[in-house]
């Protein structure tokens, strides 16, 4: 049974991880209206990864004898100044998902809830590698600069991340 301490930090998670959805959403659909397939089709890709994410946690949270509740989320930004501004908001984004996972991993050992905290280990790893991946898309932006034709081939190979996205989904649905 979770302590109604872990239980609402896990449900504060699940809103977390719903908003990140909308966000990353709301991105896609930008992407896409510029043309840039690639850029959208991984957007769209991340955005289902958050929603497998909040899932997880309903899902574990009702299993534990919680109740994982579907949040109201506020509307995200709907336009942007660029593919590089949209990535550097990824990242600051991510860097506070991490943060607050880790919040959760001490309120977990705190509360002497070792089952939630082995749980918590899959999304420990799961914001080093979304971390890394942000970072790694941040830094070729920054190199692209202004370069038209170096955007276009950041688009394309965007479109084979996107592939790589899916295969995570999937795998982390098994998971568990
Ligand atoms: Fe579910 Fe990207 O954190």
């Amino acid at each position: 049974m979770l302590s109604a301490k872990v239980s609402s930090s896990l449900n504060k998670q699940i809103e977390l991880e719903a908003s990140s959805s909308q966000y990353y959403l709301s991105m896609a659909s930008w992407a896409e209206t510029q043309g840039l397939n690639g850029v959208s089709t991984f957007l769209y890709e991340h955005a289902d990864e958050e929603r497998m994410h909040m899932l997880k946690l309903i899902k574990f949270v009702n299993e534990r004898g919680g109740h994982g509740i579907v949040p109201a989320l506020k509307q995200p930004p709907v336009t942007f100044k660029s593919v590089k501004a949209v990535f550097e908001e990824i990242l600051k984004h991510e860097i506070k998902v991490t943060n607050e996972i880790n919040n959760l991993v001490e309120i977990c050992l705190k509360e002497k809830d070792y089952t939630t905290h082995n749980f918590l280990q899959w999304y420990v790893s799961e914001q080093i590698e979304e971390e890394a991946l942000a970072r790694q898309i941040v830094d070729k932006l920054k190199l692209i600069g202004d370069d038209k034709s170096g955007l276009y081939f950041f688009d394309r190979d965007l479109e084979s991340l996107a592939a790589k996205t899916k295969a995570g989904i999937d795998k982390g649905k098994n998971d568990r």
